[in-house]
């Protein structure tokens, strides 16, 4: 698996990714209304059955608003600060499977860079 071998200078984890879990109880949208919770149980769940978890490997956090709401649900990873957005579990094991454990971006789920708040 020479992805997870070839982690940044100084990095803990080969890949980092972050899920934007916030919940706006005001009525604006929202990741936590678009299936993040979902998507980030999914991806940790995948990631740990796969292996993949761990020091030297790859860490499934939660976050908070990440400021890209409008392509809510969005994730980010590190070190590459590829942002994506997704739409169901499916894409979460393709983001698993290509990105995570191979390096290789997901270019159909890549949110596009003007997407913002
Ligand atoms: S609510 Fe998820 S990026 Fe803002």
């Amino acid at each position: 698996m020479p992805a997870m071998s070839e982690p940044s200078a100084g990095g803990y984890y080969a890949r980092h990714i972050f899920f934007c879990l916030n919940e706006r109880k005001n009525g604006e949208d929202c990741c936590a209304a678009h299936g993040a919770q979902a998507g980030f149980d999914h991806c940790k769940a995948r990631v740990k059955a796969e292996g993949l978890a761990g020091a030297g490997k790859v860490r499934v956090n939660k976050a908070g608003c990440l400021d890209r709401c409008a392509g809510a649900p969005v994730a980010v990873v590190y070190p590459e600060a590829v942002w994506y957005t997704f739409v169901d579990l499916e894409d979460i094991d393709e983001i698993v499977e290509s990105h995570l454990k191979n390096g290789q971006v997901v270019q159909r789920l890549v949110l596009p860079p003007q997407v913002g708040r």
